[in-house]
């Protein structure tokens, strides 16, 4: 690859912002980076919606503010939040508010996809089972619920190919985030024609599918790539394009994600099987859907007041184990490796001895705990590795990270980046723009290991006790409702 004098920007339309990255193609530093925050809003228990507009008008400011800080941008690359649900007219108008990937109204649909032999049905023609997260559950519940919104539909998008659509004056989606609407044949890289006509979807409502690099058009004269899901360009931004290091997340949700050569997926569609957003290639990805999340309800419920390096300095004074306390982090429903939305949270086996510290490490051990099931699956279905590669806000704790490792009893990579799927979706740009050959090249450029946090030799036999006593929670709690 040639020195480039340049950026190459990545933007992702998150749940909570868009975030714009510009990044040196010749080193992977970041030069600038600009955010925009928006909303969600919540009109009923289990709704989570946001109106793409405000996605648009984000990444706009975010672009502006990069063009003014960034030198000439030679490429640019899209990621976001996966699943989401946007509805156009014959006009090109947004027709409701995007229902998005953690809105839970859909488990009626997901339920009715699934009676019968439906469940092994979707498993065959698309690899994954219905989740209420996914996007043709969404479409649905309008068909049901809002059929006049329905019978204007002519066009569907997901969040992030909304806004690029927007600004590049396409119809376009990459096979990456297609994955996620639960309408591809995921190992055939296509749209299911037997599951769209079963559905009675239009096969004319779905965009023509592109490769994640694939420059599917410019923006003032800059090559613009297709894009990914966010877990996917994550992966992409540590170096995780092919089997190897597994991409292990604590974000919001949390996700363990290895990347495959071949298509694999599990009889139960406990994991997601998704298509990697490198050509050619899939994924295997277990997801719970409160990680960071867990610990950022914890804290702002109970600890207010109390800043995270003080509770999590007194969780480190507690032994792994958490004095028999157990916390299950299912604040959202979840998905890996129990795919249901009504599952719930809990501390379990609570005594008069135990203090704030005790409370704060089960939280962070609950969330290891849970990534473990979600390894153990995602090793099941067939993937081997022996290290992961750490990402997300829940990454920047070191007791947290040594918990997560020695639970998932694999080394844990810290990057040089921890600019997660922006990075990821940069170095797309930079394959789409010609910049590099492949991701291949890309990551050799960009992508370095800054530190490796091993798992603690004598926490792994306490966290093995603890972990059989988290398992046998879920099932006996489940048996109440
Ligand atoms: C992945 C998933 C989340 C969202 C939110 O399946 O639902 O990663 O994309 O960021």
């Amino acid at each position: 690859m040639a020195p480039s004098s340049g950026a190459l920007v990545g933007i992702d339309v998150g749940t909570s912002s868009a975030k714009g990255i510009a990044v040196d193609p010749d080193s992977g530093q970041v030069l600038a980076i600009a955010e925009h925050e928006y909303p969600v809003s919540s009109p009923h228990p289990g709704w989570m919606e946001q109106q793409p507009q405000v996605w648009l008008t984000a990444t706009e400011d975010v672009l502006a503010r990069l063009r003014a800080d960034a030198p000439e941008i030679l490429g640019i690359g899209f990621s976001g939040q996966m699943h989401g649900l946007v509805c156009l007219d014959a006009d090109g108008a947004v027709i409701r508010p995007a229902i998005l990937w953690n809105d839970q109204r859909s488990a009626p649909q997901c339920a009715a996809l699934e009676a019968g032999d439906g469940l092994a049905r979707l498993l065959r023609l698309t690899g994954n089972r219905a989740l209420p997260g996914f996007t043709a559950p969404k479409l649905l519940w309008m068909r049901e619920n809002e059929p006049e919104a329905y019978a204007r539909i002519r066009r569907i998008c997901l969040p992030k190919d909304y806004v690029r659509d927007q600004l590049v004056g396409t119809h376009r989606m990459d096979v990456a985030d297609a994955s996620g609407t639960l309408l591809l044949d995921v190992g055939a890289r296509r749209w299911s024609g037997e599951l769209l006509t079963q559905l009675d979807i239009p096969r004319s409502w779905l965009p023509e599918l592109a490769e994640s690099p694939d420059a599917v058009g410019t923006l003032d004269g800059v090559p613009v790539a297709a894009g990914a899901g966010d877990q996917a360009a994550a992966a992409v931004g540590a170096g995780i394009t092919e089997p190897g290091p597994l991409s292990v997340v604590l974000g919001t949700s949390g996700v363990v994600l290895a990347a495959t050569d071949g298509f694999l997926s599990d009889r139960e569609g406990r994991v997601h099987a998704f298509c990697h957003a490198a050509p050619g290639r899939w994924l295997v990805m277990g997801v719970m859907l409160s990680a960071a999340g867990s610990l950022a309800w914890y804290h702002d419920t109970l600890l207010r007041d109390v800043a995270f390096d003080t509770m999590l300095g007194e969780a480190e004074l507690v032994a792994p184990g958490s004095e028999g306390l157990t916390f299950l982090p299912y604040l959202a429903g979840e998905r890996t490796p129990y795919a249901d939305p009504d599952a719930r949270g809990a501390f379990c086996g609570l005594s008069i001895t135990h203090g704030r510290g005790a409370l704060t490490r089960a939280v962070l051990e609950g969330v290891a705990f849970a990534l473990r099931d979600c390894l153990d699956v995602v090793h099941e279905v067939g993937a081997t590795t022996a290290r992961g590669r750490v990402s997300g806000g829940g990454s920047r704790s070191r007791l947290w990270l040594q918990i997560v490792a020695s639970a998932l009893e694999v080394p844990l990579e810290i990057m040089a980046t921890d600019q997660g799927s922006a990075f990821g979706a940069a170095l797309l740009g930079g394959v789409a723009s010609g910049v590099y050959r492949d991701l291949g090249e890309a990551a050799d450029a960009c992508v370095r290991v800054t530190e490796v946090i091993d798992p603690v030799a004598a926490w792994i036999e306490p966290y093995r006790e603890a972990r059989r006593r988290f398992r046998g929670y879920y099932p006996a709690l489940r048996s109440v409702r």
